[in-house]
């Protein structure tokens, strides 16, 4: 369904990987729902994956940025303009990454070498994003800005091991942020906390299979998927959300809520 919610609108979608990705399937929705866009990776991504497809699909462009280096953020934002012809309206945080979860450094023994880069890589490139954005006047007025976060922020996941604290700390920049840029510019920005979805970030998680599995018996309508998330996102950017904002939204088919489901303790009370 196209509803032309984003006719007009004018964006930058960071973090499209490959076909599963959340942003890709954002990015797709979207284009259908009249919006452009650049997107935008980090250079070594950009090699490994498969954008220039989307970007054919999408129309738009594909600008490099390490989205930790505020160089490489400031020569984003002023092409992104320059190619969309104005200020920004929407903006999708979609990065994250543990170098500890990748090297299989358990939480209570961690690399802080790598905590600190995937800290600066997951949240810390919100914060500079945001700077880059409000330092250069970059957004237009009810511009809205989205990150994408997960619930081992507020509860405990084991195996999400230090991506629960930098989500933790990404959700706490949109709050802090999102005041000035409340204040002074009529931006929102908020966080959506997704689902366990199945793509390269959430595969990386040890005992995802279990835990995405789990998440789904226990959820009154089951895991939202990416496409759930591409129109939660799309909503976000409307004008039909004006005034959300400092909010970490659960788009989790209702598992943020939840005690206890009968389809999880059949589980437990099987012969
Ligand atoms: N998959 C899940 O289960 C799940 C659940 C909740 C939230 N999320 C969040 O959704 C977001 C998107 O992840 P995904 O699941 O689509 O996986 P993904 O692996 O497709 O996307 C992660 C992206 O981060 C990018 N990235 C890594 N380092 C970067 C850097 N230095 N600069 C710029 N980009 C960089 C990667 O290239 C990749 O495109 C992440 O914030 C993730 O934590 C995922």
């Amino acid at each position: 369904m196209n509803y032309n919610l984003l006719k007009g609108k004018r964006g930058i979608i960071f973090g499209a990987l490959d076909a599963n990705s959340i942003a890709w399937k954002t990015a797709e929705r979207v284009h259908e729902e009249g919006g452009q866009f650049v997107l935008t990776n980090a250079p070594i991504a950009l090699r490994m994956g498969t954008i220039n497809e989307l970007a054919e699909k999408t129309n738009s462009q594909v600008i490099p940025a390490d989205a930790t280096s505020i160089e490489d953020l400031e020569n984003l934002v002023d092409q992104a303009m320059e190619i969309l012809g104005g200020k920004i309206d929407f903006v999708l945080h979609s990065i994250g990454m543990s170098v500890n979860v990748r090297k299989g450094k358990a939480y209570t023994d961690q690399n802080y070498d790598w905590t600190h880069k995937g800290w600066d890589i997951s949240a810390g490139s919100f914060h500079k994003t945001m700077s880059v954005l409000y330092k250069k006047d970059a957004m237009n007025e009810w511009g809205s800005i989205v990150a994408l976060t997960y619930m081992a922020a507020q509860r405990v996941f084991p195996d999400y091991n230090d991506m629960a604290d930098n989500k933790a700390y990404l959700e706490s920049i949109a709050r802090s942020f999102g005041y000035f840029f409340g204040r002074d510019k009529n931006v929102r920005v908020n966080t959506i906390s997704q689902s366990p979805t199945p793509t390269t970030a959430g595969q990386g998680v040890k005992g995802f299979d279990g835990f995405i599995a789990y998440a789904d018996k226990m959820s009154p309508l089951g895991n939202a998927t990416g496409e759930d998330c591409a129109n939660y996102t799309v909503a976000m950017f409307s004008d039909l959300t004006k005034r959300v904002t400092l909010q970490n939204l659960f788009n989790d088919g209702g598992f943020s809520n939840m005690g206890v489901s009968t389809a999880v303790m059949d589980k437990f009370i099987e012969e």
